[in-house]
């Protein structure tokens, strides 16, 4: 039942679908469907299945960087209260499997290359019991006498390049450098991140027969399947994964971890189900992190400001054999020109767990430290920094010569600014007082990827008039049961009412999976295309073409005949599959999502606390499916932003590699008092090369550049400028201007 259209995505669909058809719920602000089982708590998340006969697993994480496993005292334990097994041997997978799927993630399980990494599982009648058990039983280890180094900038520190990013040359960066006007040459660190989604990671595992039905919380149910079938060396077709509701991901659950592996294993010993859920603690020292990064940002510029080199290359980590580096210099490759270039990331192994994709991997660190570099070139030119933005737009990317999709940052730029009231703004640092707070504006550009990703999606429109839309496909947060359910009322002209949405669930047709902002377009371009093919056989039953046919509300028209889609359908249901790939279009065209931020801070004139007073982020992705799920994804991304900037650190203990911070107590995320009011503008944008809606990627769009526009606040407040983030106050305070002096 294949659609006959291409599936390849090669020529940019310029038939503008969605604003042709009828029903008006596309791009409208609509609640989310599955709200109310939300906010009522009776969405069913990972850890929340009831499953007779369901025991519990907790992991026990080892307590030493580097070395060996020698002996696991189980018999000590095995006597506790409800305990049922230990298990510590053959697969159990001590590492977040991601990027490796067709691998074979399972490692040396007698190795330990990093602390917190899981070594055993205790599996008892309850939780408590478990954890109890989990607690008392004693690990001995050879502990590695020749250890990584673990700060990546100790010259020890074994660096290579990684394999997926080559490096970006044009010209001559040095020479530039020598004939520039102006330049600047600076280095910013930034520090490790975790995702800290709200649901901690956990699955119920259970067999039938040598079926594995797993339920949990993962992102990408397609490839999450692949990974748990590598790791238990079985066949994909004998896997099933459910996961309706996720609480979250923000990167750490694209891959499975190892709570998957473990409750599957031990599922199959015990003969019954196992769940596993991490605790907090476990999530933060074991899951994933970040990578915190160094990062050297050379500009060169004409008298007038015109960048004729720009360099920028970064220094991230990972554990040894990991494939991930942070794609620090992602979205410079395309955003300014300067033909005279050094784009290079390097990442040094280290002990500390693994490192992977965090919400806007590359962007969300490299762009606010290049945001922030602009800003010190701004101030050296002597030119508004919106000014020199938009002066250095390439008409193509530079060095390759591609050409741009579509890119809305002038107008998120001009729009932003007018919004927001730039033009309040004072050039010169510390010119507004209101009491004891400096009071400063900055500004920053946003960019982010946009990338398509495989995907289908099965379409039925039932015999009485109402449509059902089925893909493995996961909602994280983001708004996929809204957008989908808006994609097919639209195309198929039903009221939001009559479409039901059914995801998460790998007996259905794989969707894109939620990561790199691209579920949404991807798997949205499959449910169209889907709808493309009902509408294509309604029309025959018309008489007509699909061009001709006109739906709403469930009425059918071609050429002034109208019938009723129940009438049409004659009692029978009509069910299409639909699929996209990225195709020639990819290739072909740069396609990034755009937009600026715009940030109003006080900064203490005495202690040097900084708060966000007020922020404005415009932003062009193509197409908007949603405005309210949008929007939400923009503020997500800003408060990010605010925490990046401000409080966001992982601190790891340099003698043992162990996560400091392993909690929502000590690992600072912005609370509601470190958010004040967020504007959000949304662009009208249309980018046909980007997919078939026209849509490009949002999620990650708001965290790619915002710390940056809250640093160049901070500067333009007080005159201090901070090369390493997050600004704490510790490291203003010793730079601010007598408070004194200008207090009266
Ligand atoms: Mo994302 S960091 O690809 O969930």
């Amino acid at each position: 039942m294949r659609i006959p259209l291409a599936d390849l995505y090669n020529t940019p669909d310029e038939r503008n679908l969605l604003d042709t058809m009828k029903q008006g719920v596309i791009g409208k602000p609509l609640d989310r469907p599955e709200g109310p089982l939300k906010v009522s708590g009776t969405a069913t998340y990972s850890a929340e299945w009831k499953l007779d006969g369901c025991v519990e697993g907790m992991l026990v994480l080892a307590d030493i960087p580097q070395g060996t496993v020698k002996t696991i005292h189980r018999d000590a334990i095995l006597g506790m209260p409800g305990v049922l097994a230990v298990l510590a041997d053959e697969a159990m997978v001590r590492r977040s499997a991601q990027g490796t799927a067709g691998k074979a993630p399972v490692q040396d399980v007698h190795t330990v290359d990093y602390f917190g990494q899981p070594v055993a599982l205790v599996v008892a009648d309850t939780f408590e019991q478990a954890r109890d058990a989990a607690l008392a039983l004693r690990v001995d280890y050879d502990a590695a006498e020749d250890r990584v180094a673990f700060d990546p900038q100790s010259p020890d520190a074994e660096v290579e390049q990684p394999s997926d990013q080559k490096p970006v040359k044009g010209g001559d960066l040095d020479q530039a450098m020598r004939d520039a006007a102006f330049s600047i040459d600076v280095e910013y660190d930034t520090p490790g991140h975790a995702s800290a989604a709200m649901e901690p990671h956990a699955t119920i595992a259970h067999w039938e027969d040598d079926h594995l039905i797993l339920r949990g919380s993962y992102q990408m149910l397609a490839f999450n399947v692949k990974e748990i079938a590598d790791c238990l060396s079985m066949s994909t077709k004998k896997v099933r994964i459910i996961a309706p509701y996720v609480g979250g991901g923000f990167g750490s659950k694209l891959g499975i971890t190892h709570e998957a592996v473990a409750a599957a294993i031990a599922s199959k010993e015990l003969g019954r189900p196992v769940r596993v859920v991490m605790t907090r603690q476990q999530v933060f020292q074991t899951v994933m992190r970040r990578s915190e990064t160094r990062q050297r940002v050379r500009l060169a510029a004409d008298p007038a400001g015109r960048i004729i080199g720009l360099g920028h290359e970064a220094l991230v980590s990972n554990l040894p054999a990991e494939d991930f580096a942070e794609p620090v210099t992602q979205a410079t490759e395309f955003l300014y020109g300067g033909e005279n270039r050094l784009l290079k990331v390097d990442v040094a192994r280290i002990c500390r767990m693994t490192a992977g994709s965090v919400r806007a991997p590359g962007e969300a660190v490299g762009m606010q430290v290049l945001e922030a570099a602009m800003d010190e070139l701004a101030e050296k030119v002597g030119i508004d920094p919106i000014v020199l933005r938009k002066r250095n737009l390439p008409a193509k990317v530079p060095v390759e010569g591609t050409p741009y999709s579509s890119r809305m940052l002038v107008e998120a730029l001009e729009q932003g600014a007018a919004q927001f009231g730039w033009n309040k703004r004072k050039a010169a640092p510390c010119e507004t007082r209101e009491g004891d707070w400096w009071i400063g504006m900055g500004v920053a550009s946003a960019a982010r990827v946009n990338m398509l990703i495989p995907a289908e999606a099965r379409v039925t429109l039932k015999a009485d008039g109402t449509a059902l839309v089925e893909t493995d496909q996961t909602d994280i947060g983001t708004g996929s049961y809204a957008i989908l359910g808006q994609i097919a009322g639209e195309m198929l002209g039903l009221p939001i009412s009559r479409v039901k949405v059914v995801l998460g669930d790998t007996t259905l047709p794989p969707g894109a999976g939620s990561g790199g902002s691209f579920g949404a377009i991807s798997t949205g371009s499959a449910v169209l295309r889907a709808c493309e093919a009902i509408r294509t056989k309604l029309a025959r039953k018309m008489d007509g073409d699909a061009e001709t046919l006109e739906i709403r509300d469930g009425m059918a028209s071609v050429d002034g005949r109208q019938r009723s889609l129940v009438d049409l359908l004659e009692g029978e249901d009509m069910a299409e599959i639909g699929s996209i790939k990225p195709g020639k279009t990819f290739k072909d065209f740069s396609q990034a999502s755009y937009g600026a931020f715009f940030a109003e801070v006080g900064v203490h004139a005495f202690t040097g606390e900084v708060r966000v007073r007020r922020m404005t982020g415009a932003f062009g992705f193509g197409r908007v499916l949603n405005a309210k799920t949008a929007r939400s994804q923009c503020l997500g991304g800003m408060v990010w932003g605010i925490g990046s900037a401000l409080t966001e650190e992982l601190a790891f203990d340099l003698r043992d590699g162990h996560l400091v911070n392993h909690d929502l107590a000590e690992y600072h995320v912005p609370v509601h008092a470190d958010v004040p009011a967020l504007e959000v503008i949304l662009l009208e944008e249309r980018d046909a090369a980007a997919s078939p809606l026209q849509a490009k990627g949002v999620g990650e769009l708001g965290i790619c550049g915002a710390a940056g526009a809250i640093a160049n606040a901070v500067r333009n407040a007080c005159g201090v400028r901070v090369r390493s983030f997050p600004l704490t106050l510790d490291k203003i305070i010793p730079h601010l201007p007598d408070p004194f002096a200008s207090a009266a």
